[in-house]
């Protein structure tokens, strides 16, 4: 097992969490859309009206230096037929801490989490043909959602400043 410990994410982290998010977004093959920054994570994530949380796993070293090591962002929702339920946004581990249980430990911090909330279930998405995170999700005990005759929508900023010009008239 590597050395590491879990923890709520602190503001100081904010830099080593665009790191870790940044290998996420290179590992999604999605670097070119990352417009997130330090300052976005220190306002959403910990400022008076933010919107995620965030535990992360941190490199416990001799020599005092810490390095993270994985993170795993989270926010509550609801749904007015069972309550709340907890969705993770990402979860990833730096690849020289993989196989570790690191994820593992990431996760289960998350699922202690939701079930002292009393909730029903978590949600999360995942790329089709990203094997390891599912086979991460199915030893798990995780479900593919049949998600039957449900449609996901975006509506992207310019579709939104179009539609609200055509709505909205001040
Ligand atoms: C998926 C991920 C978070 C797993 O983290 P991890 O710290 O390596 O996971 P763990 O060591 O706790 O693994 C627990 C179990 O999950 C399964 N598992 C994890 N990675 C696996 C892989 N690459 N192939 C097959 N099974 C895997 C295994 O059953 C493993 O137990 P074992 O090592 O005793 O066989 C990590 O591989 C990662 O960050 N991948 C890139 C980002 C990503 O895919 N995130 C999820 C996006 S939806």
């Amino acid at each position: 097992m590597a050395e590491f410990i879990v923890r709520d994410a602190r503001v100081d982290d904010c830099d080593e969490i665009l790191r870790l998010i940044k290998g996420l977004a290179e590992f999604e093959k999605k670097l070119h859309l990352l417009r997130t920054d330090t300052e976005t994570l220190k306002r959403d994530g910990f400022g008076e009206k933010k919107v995620f949380d965030c535990f992360v796993a941190e490199e416990t070293q001799s020599t005092g230096r810490s390095r993270l090591a994985g993170y795993l962002m989270y926010m509550w929702s609801f749904t007015t037929l069972t309550g709340r339920f907890l969705y993770v946004e990402d979860l990833f581990v730096e690849r020289d801490f993989r196989r570790k249980g690191v994820g593992s430990a990431l996760w289960a911090s998350a699922m202690k989490l939701a079930l002292s909330w009393g909730c029903g279930y978590m949600q999360w998405m995942a790329k089709r043909g990203n094997t390891s995170g599912i086979n991460f999700y199915k030893q798990l005990g995780a479900l593919e959602t049949n998600t039957n005759n449900l449609m996901t929508f975006t509506l992207d900023e310019d579709a939104m400043t179009t539609a609200c010009s055509k709505i909205v008239s001040d």
